[in-house]
């Protein structure tokens, strides 16, 4: 219970918020759908940042700072000529690097870096930029540390599209999730109970048991893998070939997660990928994509991720009003936290 009035809450949070490390590490985010990027510009907020994302004369999204160079003008006010921003103002035109390439009645010279630019990529239908720490400089983006592995089979067509959700802004610092995944412990109090797809309504008698690891990728330090074998149990029986497999690949600090599910009944496969988006220090937007083989219809992939979503959505009540513990007093049965937080810490700038 919270009886917290408006002051209090206020401080309240601001006091979580000085436990955290730092809201946006290094990494991809999601910042829209490609089928929602026209030929207008469009502003996104992301790590703190002011984006506005636009197609240039090829097709290709760009993403360049949001106010113009020159005195502050919204670009996304503006209109794409030529493959350039046109800013509303006073008409200036900025390239996808951010270099002012024309300017009414003013000299004539070489466009010029002015302002910055992020890398920009589509990952199965998704636009993602990358966030670097520090100051924005002008300048062409420069190339990210990696790129989010693609999935052949969704390349090729094996893996079809099935359907997406956007879940809106969430209240928790982007970590949380990832720390949840070495969090054993909680997975019998928080997600013991199996609950109808998409709902918070418990199954009378029906459980679910969870085995799962954590590990770091051998050879990619930006990879870590998250694995679980759920089984449904019900009255205490375990249901044989019930439940799923999930292997999952944190790539990055949480910005965008991928699922690989294996149906036991019948090895069916669902790829789902999960994104945060902070859009503020303690608030992500949160979205899901996922696709399966020939095997798995829409309704059962759209019943898989179901179950995942009612799942997650356990957890949020406990983000929303934790803090972060830099010395939690771990039990010999809590998983590897500080393994993880460790791995964590390369998306932070050194210190
Ligand atoms: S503020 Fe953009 S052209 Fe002047
Ligand atoms: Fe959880």
């Amino acid at each position: 219970m919270n009886l917290a009035n408006a002051a209090e809450a206020s401080e309240i949070e601001e006091a979580r918020l000085a436990t955290y490390p730092a809201p946006y590490p290094e990494g991809w985010y999601v910042v829209a759908r490609d089928k929602d990027l026209a030929t207008e510009p469009t502003q996104v907020r992301v790590a703190g940042n002011d984006v506005v994302l636009f197609r240039d004369n090829e097709g290709q999204v760009r993403a360049i700072e949001a106010y113009c160079p020159h005195m502050g003008a919204n670009l996304s006010d503006g209109v794409v000529r030529n493959g350039c921003i046109e800013c509303p103002f006073h008409k200036w035109r900025i390239d996808g690097q951010g270099r002012v390439v024309r300017i009414p009645k003013g000299q004539s010279s070489e466009p010029v870096h002015r302002t910055s630019s992020w890398p920009v990529i589509d990952l199965h239908g998704w636009i993602c930029i990358f966030h670097r720490h520090g100051e924005l400089t002008p300048g062409p983006a420069p190339a990210p540390p990696y790129y989010l592995e693609r999935v052949r089979e969704i390349d090729d067509g094996e893996l079809r599209y099935r359907g997406e959700y956007d879940a809106g802004a969430i209240h928790m610092h982007l970590l949380e999730f990832v720390e949840n995944s070495v969090d054993y412990q909680h997975f019998e109090p928080i997600h013991g109970e199996l609950r109808i797809p998409w709902t918070n309504i418990p199954v009378p008698g029906m459980r679910i048991e969870h085995e799962a690891s954590w590990r770091r990728d051998a050879s990619e330090p930006q990879v870590s893998w998250f694995e679980n074998e759920a089984q449904l149990a019900f009255r205490g029986k375990v249901i044989p070939r019930s439940g799923a497999t999930a292997k999952v690949r944190l790539e990055g600090p949480g910005g965008i997660i991928r699922f690989d599910f294996r149906i036991a009944a019948n090895g069916g496969r669902v790829v789902m990928f999960q994104s945060h988006t902070p859009t503020g220090p303690l608030t992500q937007r949160v979205r899901f994509r996922w696709f399966s083989d020939r095997s798995v219809s829409k309704l059962q992939a759209a019943f898989i991720v179901g179950h995942w979503v009612s799942q997650w959505r356990q957890d949020l009540g406990i983000w929303s009003r934790k803090i972060y513990r830099k010395r939690p007093l771990l039990s010999r049965a809590d998983g590897p936290v500080h393994q993880l937080r460790r791995w964590y810490a390369q998306f932070y700038p050194a210190r």
